[in-house]
């Protein structure tokens, strides 16, 4: 057998472990990792989230010691959102002074601040601005009965209420709102409502390229959703890629700090053309199905549960995410540590 005279062997710089670190192009940290976390206004201990095995509703009482491991770990920031104990057409406790969300984020800004040495870095408070869970109907936004008999989520009406959450989070420690509804014109008039309110230093992470998607399914047991029916009136149809872009030009029109994609894993392409072509940060979602289906297979032992997380989040960095927003984030922060 003679050897072929191969001049290229990529081969060569995956002979040891030595070599695969050297060569490799794209590296997890901590500091990229945002974790979601969820309050709920009368539990008296966490309650586990049974279609996302290892997560939990937080109680006020227990929310303490999740921000604390991701102090402790060094993540980039945390997601929070509320669920109220009680519910209304107008998402009412959303803009209440002492809803479950503000309660939430004033407790972790005060959790976040007690760990923090001066000039230290610590994760940045993120709070979830949208109205669906504080809605009875479970909707994004406020309905409105068309004369035509027809009710539909209202734009406009929905934009003030969360011009008013905002200055809310804002008040109660959020260092970043993020509205997620996909309201028109969302970013511009929550952009406007901070700063009349004298909160010009509050950042605004827009959900921009946000898709009506199935993956979505155990996010709304984790939030105690009541929705009826889908969001595509608001959300976008996860055919379009050009949609994606024009969406996330018009938040960075309006003053978006950082663009998200979401889901993450179903929208590389998406994410991919937002990173190459946006001047601020791109964030993406690792969003509640896409963390169902490698627990169920993993638990089943179908897949390598270990590998296919960081094989998967690993994926989006590669994409162009800046920010990862993944309910593994503090298990990744520990393997990335050991
Ligand atoms: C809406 C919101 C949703 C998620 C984050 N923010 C649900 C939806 O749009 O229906 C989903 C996140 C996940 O699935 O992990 N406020």
């Amino acid at each position: 057998m003679t050897t072929p005279s191969l001049v290229q062997r990529p081969r060569r710089l995956r002979a040891n472990a030595g070599f695969r670190r050297l060569v490799q192009e794209t590296r997890l940290s901590a500091a990229d990792l945002v974790l979601p976390l969820f309050v709920k206004e009368g539990l008296t201990a966490s309650a586990p989230i049974e279609s996302m095995p290892g997560q939990v509703q937080h109680s006020e009482a227990s929310l303490p010691t999740a921000v604390k491991a991701a102090v402790k770990a060094g993540l980039g920031g945390i997601m929070l959102f509320g669920i109220p104990a009680r519910r209304d057409a107008v998402g009412s406790e959303a803009v209440a002074e002492d809803g479950i969300l503000q309660r939430g984020l004033r407790s972790a800004r005060q959790t976040i601040d007690d760990l923090t040495a001066a000039g230290q870095p610590a994760p940045v408070l993120m709070a979830d601005t949208c109205l669906d869970e504080f809605t009875d109907h479970g909707h994004c936004g406020l309905l409105r009965q068309r004369p035509d008999g027809q009710t539909v989520v209202d734009n406009d009406s929905t934009l003030t209420v969360y011009g008013q959450m905002a200055c809310l989070q804002a008040a109660a420690g959020a260092d970043v709102v993020s509205p997620s509804g996909m309201m028109d014109g969302q970013v511009g008039v929550i952009r406007a409502a901070l700063d009349q309110a004298g909160f010009t230093d509050t950042a605004i992470l827009a959900y921009s390229a946000k898709y009506a998607s199935a993956f979505y399914g155990p996010f709304r047991e984790a939030v105690d959703s009541t929705l009826v029916g889908d969001r595509r009136t608001y959300q976008m149809d996860p055919a379009n890629a050009r949609e994606g872009w024009r969406e996330t030009a018009l938040d960075l029109a309006q003053g978006a700090d950082i663009v998200m994609v979401k889901p993450a894993g179903t929208s590389l392409d998406i994410l991919h053309h937002v990173a190459r072509r946006s001047d601020v940060p791109v964030a993406a979602y690792q969003v509640s199905g896409e963390y169902a289906m490698i627990e169920a297979a993993a638990g089943r032992g179908w897949i390598d549960r270990q590998t296919a997380i960081i094989e998967s989040v690993t994926a989006i960095k590669r994409a162009g995410a800046n920010i990862i927003l993944t309910y593994w984030a503090l298990e990744l922060a520990d393997w990335l540590m050991a």
